[in-house]
């Protein structure tokens, strides 16, 4: 083999071995980022989960009721996702619920005491859970 078929030949394998690299590249635009939409269908079952999270932490149903005002430990989830909106003044439902889910006691509701929501969901919890989660809430009318 002369040389310059050795050449046309590395030049053809380094063609082939960049074009198979470059075929998987969707992957950074799965929906984990916060903020990205969630799935609600997935979120309603990761709700009503017993443990949740990597920790194996107590789930959202162990404390929250969707009858209108049953109050198990924490308040009825009954039509949260029509006042998730109107708590704060300029916070979106979706931003509101974020916030509940991951720093649970920086709005509590009347009545209610701090420290008693779970308080490691954000860490215990992938971006995509949380983004699921709300995206759920939201439908609860
Ligand atoms: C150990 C009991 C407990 C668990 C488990 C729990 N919560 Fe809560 N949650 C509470 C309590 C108590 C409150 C009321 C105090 C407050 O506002 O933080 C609350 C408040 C909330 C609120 C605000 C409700 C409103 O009407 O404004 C949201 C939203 C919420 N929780 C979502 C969740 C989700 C989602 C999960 C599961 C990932 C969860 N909670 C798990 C006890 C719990």
């Amino acid at each position: 083999m002369n040389k310059k078929m050795l050449l046309t030949m590395l030049v053809l394998t380094l063609l082939l071995l960049l074009a198979a690299c470059g075929g998987g590249g969707g992957d950074a635009a799965e929906s984990g980022g916060d903020n990205a939409v969630g799935d609600a269908a997935n979120g309603e079952k990761l709700y009503n989960q017993v443990t949740i999270g990597s920790a194996s932490a107590p789930g959202c149903v162990t404390c929250h009721s969707m009858e209108p005002d049953v109050v198990l430990v924490g308040p009825s989830h009954a039509g949260l996702g029509n006042r998730a909106g109107s708590y704060k003044e300029g916070m979106s439902a979706e931003e509101y619920l974020r916030e509940s889910i991951v720093d649970p006691d920086a709005h509590l509701v009347e009545g209610f005491t701090p420290g008693v929501m779970y308080q490691n969901y954000a860490t215990e919890l992938k971006a995509s859970e949380v983004n699921d989660l709300i995206a759920f809430m939201t439908t609860v009318k």
